[in-house]
């Protein structure tokens, strides 16, 4: 183990209890109040003055009283529990988990954007603000090759719904009625059901023996009843689509549209833009390619742009300049809100800090350095007993690869998640598992340009001492991990409804439920 000079990888592991039952005496210990604090007291003392006694909230919400340190307490032994970008490589292929660089979290916390509140925003309050998201709106469109930008939609899946009304509206606006969206069969789940959400059918289009679309099945259902194609470009397998000009001009003279989903950016970033491929409509996840940190639910950001006459649909504002000053407005066919307010704000501080620290030039490095890493951990992985590189294994790679365990399964009985379960004791994190759904057994690998040589050489030898030991030991694998603080989970109970808990709420009321049925 290299990582901070270790020789072995272990997870600590503690017994920690519910932030609710903490604190058994239910009385805050010790106590520090910030002035700002302080303030929110006196205003609320004065404020319950005024009101009197009938409007004074109950004196038990049934908060946890906690104090200051047993809060950063109870927080720093649960992280300690997890593992985060911050300790090593998160190579989760189609997530580009890639560093946060501290930078931005300091713009956002020093300036105090981190306190302001959206609708100062939506009010056109904040010039300085307006002005950051304008000029991100322009860098967007260059970047992406569009003509107008929203920043609006919180994550990848709602700028793809997004995308989607768009197409929508545009036939319907245009008098037709189109009712299917083409979508290939390496495509992210989300794809097929923003489509299916837009209440449009999804037709699977299969990928041909090189990994790409299949240009002749693409031709036999491409007719006016199409409205659409969504696509990602490298695809999820890693590949470039080579024939993206010949895909955009036949769906567009078949009448359609074509939708970029930007989640695979980050291979091509400043090295080439969907706009000049031909797409119409593109989304960005900027919690994936602008370094905003994600996981566990976000929040994300899912920023959508659009060209000529289909930026009249674009959801909810658009920050314009007039007679210099920056103001919001809205597109007069817009889709609507994908949420309230303007955007997820720090998400947007995120992007701005990562594209200006990078500059043009870093900027194309991005796409440069993250073919690189992926190259490179090809080149390491070559020749491993029980593992292929499926679709034209000799065609370098952009972001990500997606390995087969295939012949090792068979083999040994050694299977694609034995082996991610292994990593785990390496001290990694694993890759994505069994996606994209066309490749036996899959591991699917991305390691952005923000992860060292270094490691990326370790995790190669990492997965090469998974491999060797699943002929020598098959059994060894089957048991990981070991060192980590939760070890394998019952995957039943931890997805079943009856006995996974979303929340405290859930919780209470599972409780609420046993006790009556037990009445
Ligand atoms: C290729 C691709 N498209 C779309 C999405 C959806 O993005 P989000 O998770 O922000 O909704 C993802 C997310 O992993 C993705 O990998």
């Amino acid at each position: 183990m290299k990582f901070g000079k270790r020789t072995e990888f272990r997870q600590t592991s503690w017994d920690e209890p519910e932030i609710f039952d903490l604190n058994e005496t239910g009385v805050q210990r010790v106590g520090f109040l910030t002035v700002e604090d302080n303030e929110v007291l006196e205003r609320e003392a004065s404020l319950m003055q005024i009101l009197g006694d009938k409007y004074r909230p109950p004196d038990e919400l049934g908060l946890p009283q906690n104090s200051e340190v047993e809060v950063v307490r109870h927080f720093t032994r649960l992280s300690q529990e997890a593992y985060g970008v911050d300790e090593g490589p998160v190579p989760l292929g189609s997530c580009t988990m890639k560093y946060n660089p501290r930078i931005a979290w300091r713009v956002i916390t020093r300036s105090g954007l981190a306190g302001v509140h959206p609708s100062s925003i939506e009010l056109g309050v904040e010039q300085g603000l307006l002005s950051m998201l304008y000029e991100l709106q322009e860098w967007f469109k260059s970047i992406t090759g569009m003509d107008e930008c929203s920043l609006q939609p919180p994550a990848g899946a709602s700028g793809e719904l997004a995308g989607i009304l768009m197409i929508k509206e545009y036939h319907k606006d245009r008098g037709e009625e189109r009712e299917y969206i083409l979508v290939p069969d390496s495509a992210h789940g989300t794809n097929p059901a923003s489509a299916a959400m837009g209440r449009f059918k999804v037709v699977r289009i299969p990928t041909g023996p090189d990994g790409t679309v299949d240009i002749g099945s693409l031709k036999a259902v491409l007719d006016e009843s199409v409205a659409g194609m969504m696509m990602t470009n490298p695809n999820t397998l890693g590949l470039f689509e080579h024939k993206v000009l010949e895909i955009t001009k036949l769906v567009h003279d078949a009448g359609g549209l074509l939708y970029y989903d930007g989640a695979n950016l980050n291979g091509i970033l400043g090295l080439a833009r969907p706009g000049d491929m031909g797409f119409d409509i593109v989304h960005l996840n900027i919690h994936k390619t602008f370094s905003a940190p994600h996981g566990s639910g976000g929040p994300g950001a899912g920023v959508v742009c659009a060209k000529g006459e289909l930026s009249r649909y674009l959801p909810g504002y658009i920050v314009e300049e007039s007679r210099g000053e920056f103001i919001l407005t809205r597109r007069d066919r817009s889709v609507g809100d994908m949420q309230s307010f303007y955007a997820n704000f720090p998400q947007m501080v995120y992007a701005y800090t990562f594209i200006l620290s990078y500059g043009k030039q870093g900027i194309a490095d991005v796409g440069l350095n993250s073919i690189l890493a992926t190259n490179y951990f090809i080149k390491k992985i070559k020749g491993l007993k029980g593992v292929s590189i499926p679709f034209s294994p000799e065609t370098p790679r952009f972001h990500e690869v997606v390995i087969s365990l295939k012949g090792l399964v068979s083999e040994t009985g050694v299977s694609a998640e034995d082996v991610a379960k292994y990593l785990l004791d390496k001290g990694v994190h694993a890759p994505t598992v069994y996606f994209p759904l066309i490749v036996e057994e899959a591991l699917m690998i991305e390691f952005t340009e923000t992860e060292t040589l270094e490691n990326v050489k370790y995790y190669a030898e990492s997965l090469r001492e998974a491999i060797e030991k699943a002929y020598e030991n098959p059994e060894e694998l089957k048991q990981s991990p070991r060192n980590t603080s939760v070890t394998r989970l019952d995957y039943v109970r931890a997805n079943h409804p009856s006995t996974l808990t979303p929340s405290r709420k859930y919780e209470i009321m599972r409780e609420r439920r046993r006790s009556s049925d037990a009445a």
